[in-house]
C-alpha cells in the first residue's frame, strides 16, 4: 500500500463505512472524497478542499471542467473544479510579487472534520488553519469549506476570525464550469452591473447579457441578490448560481494566448470552461471580520435542461 492508500484507507474508516462517501487515490495523484446520493455525484480532493466534479444524474456530463494537465500534489493548484481562493482574491494589494496570487489554501492539504447526513443530502466539512507565518500576513483566520450534495451541489465557505483585531478578508468559490463551446454561451442576471475589466483597467457598465468572443476578466461589484444563468446552447443546459454572503463576481475566460501562457490547460481548453465566481473583491467589496465573529460565503448551482 502507497503512503496515499494507506492515507484514503483510514479516512474511509474513520468517515466512510458503508454510507455515501467513499475516498480513494484519483488518477490526479491525491487522496479525493466521491459523495454520492440518489443518480447525483460529486468528488472533492483533499488538497485545496476543491470539488473537482459533480455530476447532478449520471446521464449528464459533469458541471465542472477540469484540465487534464492538472495533478494533485504537484505543488501546484488544480486548474478545474472549485479552487477556493482565500484568504485573498487575485493579486494581493500589498505584495503582489511575494504571496502566491489567490491566497495560501489552493495547493495544501485541509482536513476533513466531519460528513453528515440530510433528508436527501449528504454533507462533508474540510477545515483549514493558517500557520503562524501567514497569520502574520493574513490574520488570525481558519476556514471551513462545506459541500453538501443533493438534488443542487450548495459549497459554502466559512472564515473565523480567531484574532483579537478586525480583519479583512477577501475570497472566491472560482468555480470552473464546464461548457460545449464558449462562442454558444451566454450569462444573464449582470446586466447594467458596473465591473473593472481587468484586462484594460477601465470601469464599464454590462450592457444586456454578456457573451464571449475573446480573453475576458472582470469583476462585477455590488452584485448581492444577483442570481446568474449560465445559458450552455451546445449541451442544451442552464446553470443557475445562488449566492449568499458575496457582494461581487467575477467572469474569466483565459480563451487561446493566455491558456498558452498559462501552460496547466490544452491550448483549446478555453472553449470548453466558463468561470463565474462567487466572490468578495477588494477593495470595494472586501469582507470586514470582527474578533471572534464568522463570515460565510456560500454559492448553490443548479442545472436545468433548455
Ligand atoms: C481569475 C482572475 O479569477 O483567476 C484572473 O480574474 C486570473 O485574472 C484567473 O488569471 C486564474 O488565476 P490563476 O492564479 O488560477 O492562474
Amino acid at each position: 500500500m502507497t503512503a496515499l492508500e494507506r492515507e484514503a484507507a483510514a479516512l474511509q474508516e474513520r468517515f466512510g463505512g458503508p454510507g455515501p462517501v467513499a475516498f480513494s487515490v484519483s488518477p490526479l495523484g491525491g487522496v479525493v472524497a466521491t459523495l454520492t446520493i440518489g443518480v447525483a455525484s460529486a468528488v472533492v480532493a483533499l488538497q485545496g478542499a476543491q470539488v473537482l466534479s459533480w455530476v447532478p444524474r449520471q446521464d449528464q456530463p459533469d458541471v465542472l471542467w477540469c484540465s487534464p494537465l492538472s495533478r494533485l500534489g504537484s505543488g501546484k493548484p488544480v486548474r478545474g473544479g472549485v479552487p477556493v481562493c482565500w484568504p485573498w482574491f487575485g493579486a494581493h494589494p500589498d505584495a503582489a510579487l511575494a504571496l502566491p496570487a489567490h491566497g495560501f489554501v489552493r495547493a495544501v492539504p485541509w482536513t476533513v472534520e466531519r460528513v453528515d447526513l440530510g433528508p436527501g443530502t449528504v454533507s462533508m466539512t474540510l477545515g483549514v488553519s493558517l500557520t503562524a507565518a501567514q497569520q502574520a500576513v493574513a490574520g488570525e483566520l481558519s476556514a471551513r469549506l462545506r459541500v453538501t450534495l443533493g438534488a443542487d451541489l450548495e459549497i459554502e465557505l466559512i472564515t473565523t476570525n480567531n484574532g483579537a483585531s478586525p480583519v479583512l478578508l477577501t475570497e472566491a468559490l472560482h468555480t470552473y464550469f464546464s461548457i460545449g463551446d464558449i462562442a454558444a454561451v451566454s450569462v444573464t442576471g449582470l446586466e447594467d452591473q458596473s465591473y473593472l475589466d481587468q484586462l484594460t483597467g477601465l470601469d464599464a457598465t454590462q450592457s444586456g447579457a454578456i457573451t464571449f468572443d475573446q480573453e475576458t476578466d472582470r469583476i462585477y461589484w455590488d452584485t448581492s441578490g444577483k442570481i446568474l444563468r449560465i445559458r450552455d446552447e451546445a449541451l442544451g443546459r442552464s446553470i443557475d448560481i445562488s449566492a449568499s454572503g458575496s457582494a461581487s463576481t467575477v467572469i474569466w475566460n483565459p480563451w487561446h494566448d493566455k491558456a498558452v501562457r498559462l501552460g496547466d490547460m490544452p491550448p483549446d481548453g478555453y472553449r470548453a470552461l466558463l468561470c463565474a465566481e462567487t466572490a468578495n473583491v477588494g477593495p470595494r467589496n472586501a469582507v470586514t471580520i470582527a474578533p471572534g465573529d464568522s463570515h460565510t460565503l456560500a454559492a448553490r448551482f443548479k442545472t436545468a435542461k433548455i
